[in-house]
C-alpha cells in the first residue's frame, strides 16, 4: 500500500481534496487496513462539545495491523533494532514475526494477572524493546496505556496512576542511561505507597540491581511470560475506543492524560510517518525522542510499525560515551532517516566537529526535528553537517494533543525553509487569529495558531475531565482548536512556530506548565511564593528561573537553593528543576494582586532596560531589588 505523495503537484492536489472531502480523504486511506467490521460513517464532529469521532463502528484491532498484516510479506524484515546504552552489550534484533510473538506471548501473560480490556496499564521503563512489546500488549488485549517518563518522580508516578486508576505497572528493575544506573523499581515502590488502585506490578530484569519484590503484587516479566503461547487473537475494539492516555503538561494544575483512541490515531500516525520522513521500504529509520513522550509513541512505535518499516529505538545519551555516539550509530545501521529534538543538536554542537568527522553519514536521506523551534543556526549546523547539505531536514511542529505531525515539509517534496515548519499537512486547516479570534489571512501576518476542523489525530478528551479539554483547547476562540502557540505566515506564505504564548514552557523539548513548577516549589516549607518563568537558553531552549520568597530564619541562601532544586527534583523529576533561583524581597504585583509575569521573564532573559509603566504596580520598589539580584 502506498500513500505516499511523491511530487509537489500531488501535494497540492492531496491537500485541496482533503480540505473540500476530508471524509472521502481519510477513508481512501484507512481503506488499506484491516478492520473486523467496516465503519458506518466516516466522521462526526463539533468543537463545542467537543465531540469527534472518527470512523464510527468500525471494528479492529491496531496491532493486527501492524503484527498480522506484515507477517506474510514482510515476516522476516526486521521491526525493531535496539541498540543498547552500552555499545559492548549486544544489540538486539526483531523481526515482524519475532515482534509477533513477543507480543502474543506478553498479551497473553497480561491478561493471566487479570488484565481485561478497558483496564487502565500503566509502563514506566526504560528505552528498551518490552516497552514497545509492552505497549502493542496493551493495545493487543484493549488495555488502555500509559507511558509515564522514566525521568518522572514517585510522586508524579503516584499522580498518575491515581488519576487514571492504573491496575497494572509495567516497569524495571533499574535503568542505563550513560554512566548512570538509575533506580526505577524504588520509584514505583513509593509511588504504590499513594496509591490503591494498581494490583500487579511486573518487572523486567535489565540492571540486575538489587530490588524488592513484593508478594502477590509483584512478578518478574520472565516468569510472567513463562509458559504463555506465542500466539493468540487480539481483541476486537471499536474505532473511538481509547488506545492511550499521555499525561501533558499545561498552563493551570496538575498534568492531564490526553486521550487518543484507536481508528483515527493509526490512520494518522501511518499516514504522517510514510509522508513526511518518505519512507520506502527497506529503509531504517531512526527517532531519538524516548516512548515516555508523544514522539515516542507516534514516531518510534505505531507510525513506522503500522508502515512495516524497521525502527530504531536506542537506550542511551547522545553523549556516552563520546559526543560522536549518534552518528556511530547511524553508520552502524546505516539509517536513513534520523529524527531528532534541536536541543540534542544544539548540545552536539557544542562539542564541534571533530565528533561528527569520523562517520560518513552517506546512507541520511533525510534528517528531522521536533520538539521545540530550531534556531537557524542550529538548522543550518544540523543541515550542513549531518544533512551533509543534501538531505532534506524536515522541521515538524505538532503536539502531544495532535497525535501526530501537522505542520512540515514532505521531505523532498515540499519546499523549506530554515527554522519554518512550513506548510501544513493534508488534512490540516491551519489559521491564525488576532486575540479577538478574528482569522488573519494573506501573507505577513503573526498571531495565535489554531486549527480550523478535525483530523482523525486529534485528542478526544482529556482523561476523567471533558470540561478540562473543552476549556483548554476548544473555548478560547470558538469553534476552533486553540494549539496554545504563536505563529507566523511569512512573505512567501511558509509559517513559523513562535513558541508558547501561554504560561507553558519548553525546556530542552519537554514541555513544562510554569504553575506546576511553582506547585513543586511551595511545597518547600520555607518558601512563602514564587514565580516560575521561561528564558532563553542555549543548549535547552528554555531555561527555568525561578523567583522565589523565602521564610530565610536559619538557613543561607545558597542551603535554601540547593533544598529547593531537590524539592523540584522530589515532586516533578529532575526535567523540572531550575536552572537559575533568586531569593527575592517580594514579587511584582497588580493591584489587583497577579504576579506581572512580563517584568519577571524580561529580568531573567537579561533585557531589564524596558520594563515599561511600573508605576501602577501595588509594590513597585520590589522591581529594583529584582534587577539588583538578577542570576545571571
Ligand atoms: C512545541 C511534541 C516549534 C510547541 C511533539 C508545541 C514546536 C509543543 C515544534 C508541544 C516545532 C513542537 N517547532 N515548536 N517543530 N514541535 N513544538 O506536546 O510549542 O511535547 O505546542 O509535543 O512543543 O509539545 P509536546
Amino acid at each position: 500500500m502506498s500513500h505516499k505523495i511523491q511530487t509537489l503537484s500531488g501535494y497540492i492536489h492531496e491537500y485541496q481534496k482533503s480540505i473540500l472531502q476530508p471524509e472521502e480523504f481519510w477513508s481512501r486511506i484507512a481503506e488499506s487496513f484491516h478492520w473486523q467490521k467496516r465503519w458506518d460513517k466516516v466522521l462526526e464532529w463539533d468543537f463545542e462539545g467537543p465531540d469527534v469521532k472518527w470512523f464510527l463502528n468500525g471494528k479492529l484491532n491496531i496491532t493486527e495491523n501492524i503484527l498480522e498484516r506484515h507477517l506474510f510479506i514482510m515476516g522476516d524484515k526486521p521491526a525493531i533494532i535496539w541498540e543498547p546504552n552500552d555499545p559492548k552489550e549486544k544489540n538486539i534484533i526483531l523481526t515482524y514475526r519475532e515482534l509477533y510473538e513477543k507480543v502474543c506471548e506478553f498479551s497473553n501473560a497480561m491478561k493471566a494477572q487479570g488484565i481485561k480490556k478497558g483496564d487502565r496499564v500503566i509502563i514506566y521503563m526504560p528505552m528498551v524493546p518490552e516497552a514497545a512489546i509492552a505497549m502493542l500488549a496493551c493495545a493487543r488485549v484493549g488495555a488502555v496505556h500509559s507511558v509515564v517518563f522514566a525521568g518522572f518522580s514517585a510522586s508524579s508516578l503516584a499522580d498518575r496512576i491515581n488519576d487514571c486508576e492504573a491496575k497494572m505497572v509495567l516497569t524495571s528493575d533499574g535503568n542505563f542511561r550513560g554512566a548512570k544506573t538509575i533506580d526505577v523499581k524504588g520509584v514505583v515502590d513509593e509511588a504504590l505507597e499513594k496509591t490503591r488502585s494498581v494490583e500487579k506490578v511486573i518487572v523486567l530484569q535489565r540492571t540486575k540491581s538489587e530490588v524488592s519484590m513484593k508478594d502477590g503484587r509483584d512478578i518478574w516479566w520472565h516468569d510472567a511470560i513463562k509458559g504463555q503461547p506465542k500466539e493468540n487473537k487480539a481483541e476486537v475494539m471499536d474505532a473511538e475506543d481509547m488506545l492511550f492516555i499521555l499525561y501533558t503538561s499545561g498552563s493551570t494544575g496538575k498534568p492531564k492524560g490526553v486521550v487518543h483512541t484507536i481508528g483515527g490515531y493509526m490512520i494518522y500516525s501511518y499516514y504522517t510517518f510514510v509522508n513526511v520522513f518518505q519512507y520506502s521500504q527497506g529503509d531504517v529509520y531512526w527517532c531519538t525522542a524516548d516512548v515516555g513522550w508523544i514522539t515516542g509513541h507516534s514516531y518510534i512505535v505505531y507510525g513506522p510499525l503500522l508502515a512495516g518499516a524497521t525502527t530504531l529505538m536506542f537506550e542511551g545519551v547522545p553523549t556516552h560515551p563520546h559526543p560522536g555516539r549518534f552518528w556511530e550509530i547511524v553508520d552502524k545501521y546505516k539509517v536513513n532517516q534520523f529524527y531528532t529534538a534541536p536541543t540534542a543538536i544544539r548540545a552536539l554542537q557544542a562539542h564541534g566537529l571533530e565528533p561528527v568527522e569520523p562517520y560518513s553519514l552517506d546512507s541520511l536521506k533525510v534528517i528531522g526535528s521536533v520538539g521545540e523551534p530550531i534556531n537557524e543556526e542550529a538548522w543550518h549546523w544540523y543541515h550542513d553537517h549531518i544533512g551533509k547539505g543534501k538531505c532534506p531536514l524536515v522541521d515538524t511542529w505538532w503536539q502531544t494533543e495532535t497525535g501526530g505531525i501537522m505542520i512540515s515539509a514532505l521531505a523532498g517534496i515540499t519546499p523549506n525553509k530554515p527554522a519554518h515548519a512550513s506548510f501544513p499537512l493534508p488534512g490540516i486547516d491551519p489559521v491564525i487569529v488576532d486575540a479577538e479570534g478574528n482569522e488573519l489571512v494573506g501573507n505577513n501576518v503573526e498571531g495565535n495558531l489554531c486549527i480550523k476542523s478535525p483530523w482523525p489525530g486529534i485528542l478526544r478528551t482529556t482523561y476523567g475531565d471533558h470540561e478540562r479539554c473543552r476549556q483548554t483547547y476548544f473555548s478560547t476562540y470558538k469553534g476552533m482548536y486553540f494549539t496554545g502557540d504563536g505563529a507566523k505566515r511569512d512573505h512567501d506564505g511558509y509559517l513559523r512556530i513562535l513558541g508558547r504564548v501561554d504560561d507553558v514552557i519548553n525546556v530542552s523539548g519537554h514541555r513544562m506548565g510554569t504553575a506546576e513548577v511553582e506547585n513543586a516549589i511551595n511545597e518547600h516549607p520555607k518558601v512563602v511564593e514564587s514565580a516560575v518563568v521561561g528564558y532563553p537558553h542555549e543548549v535547552k531552549g528554555q531555561g527555568i528561573y525561578a523567583y522565589v520568597i523565602c521564610d530565610m530564619e536559619g538557613r543561607t541562601e545558597q542551603n535554601l537553593i540547593n533544598e529547593i532544586r531537590e524539592t523540584v527534583t522530589k515532586i516533578i523529576g529532575p526535567i523540572a528543576k531550575p536552572d537559575k533561583i533568586q531569593i527575592v524581597p517580594g514579587l511584582p504585583k497588580t493591584r489587583s494582586g497577579k504576579i506581572m509575569r512580563r517584568i519577571l521573564r524580561k529580568v531573567a532573559s537579561g533585557d531589564a532596560n524596558n520594563l515599561g509603566d511600573t508605576s501602577t504596580l501595588l509594590n513597585p520598589e520590589v522591581v529594583e531589588e529584582i534587577i539588583k539580584g538578577a542570576v545571571k
